[in-house]
């Protein structure tokens, strides 16, 4: 197993839930060679907790790679899928090959049945209207590009998707993660400075280390009604 994913193992909460083929498929992803731009241990913990909690239905990711994060918020979504009320993830990918993996590990797993493939870039105008048309989600997760112009963009584009008391979670949100930018125009984060201002409906929460454990940090904004 990739060592980064044995050491995520004992901050990893949500493998108490997930059921035992989510966990065998899981433990299979963290011996993949593509395993290593996986999200991190508290990340995932946080938002398979918010989609148990809330009892949330409609997810969308953006940055499927070969399926880790998807996999967990599918194993969640299973538990809330019923009949009348059917969850589904949509997860958005330009990568073909990983998404391809992603789709054989999902189907190993049991949950084809609630996860939705994309393929595209976030920013895509036919992407962009096919979501548009499955909106509001529940739940939104940006781990995608991490270079400013793209953040920024998808910021501006997906924040209306989420439905009111609903999320928006956003990975490599520190100072740190800005160094991932493959333009070097400041990352993530400046997005998020950028925007916040900009977005008065939203209550802004940053997870930053110490207390947060990965040193990517993990942005959360919860969309409020304004009076
Ligand atoms: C860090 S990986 C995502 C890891 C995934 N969240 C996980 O936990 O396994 C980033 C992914 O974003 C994808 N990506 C890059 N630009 C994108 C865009 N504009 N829209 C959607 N996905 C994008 C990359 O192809 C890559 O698969």
């Amino acid at each position: 197993m990739d060592p980064d994913y044995v050491n995520s193992i004992p901050l990893s909460t949500y493998r108490f839930a997930l059921s035992k083929k989510s966990l065998q498929v899981l433990d299979e992803i963290g011996s993949d060679p593509e395993y290593g731009g996986a999200s991190d241990a508290g990340t995932m913990s946080m938002l398979y907790t918010l989609i148990h909690c809330c009892q949330m239905h409609r997810v969308l990711q953006l940055g499927t790679w070969i399926g880790f994060s998807a996999l967990i918020l599918a194993d969640a979504l299973m538990k809330t899928n019923d009949e009348n009320n059917p969850s589904v993830l949509y997860t958005v990918d330009p990568a073909i090959p990983q998404a391809m993996k992603a789709r054989a590990y999902i189907e190993e797993a049991g949950l084809s049945g609630v996860v939705h493939f994309v393929d595209g870039k976030s920013t895509d105008r036919e992407v962009v209207e096919f979501l548009e048309a499955k909106a509001p989600c529940d739940l939104i997760y940006i781990d995608s590009y991490h270079g400013y112009s793209v953040a920024r963009e998808e910021l501006r584009i997906y924040w209306p998707l989420v439905r009111f008391h609903g999320f928006l979670a956003l990975h490599d949100s520190s100072e740190f993660a800005a160094s991932f930018d493959p333009e070097n125009e400041g990352g993530v984060i400046r997005a998020l400075k950028e925007w916040i201002p900009l977005a008065p409906d939203c209550e802004a929460l940053f997870m930053r280390q110490p207390v947060w454990q990965n040193p990517c940090g993990f942005f959360l904004g919860t969309k409020k009604e304004l009076s």
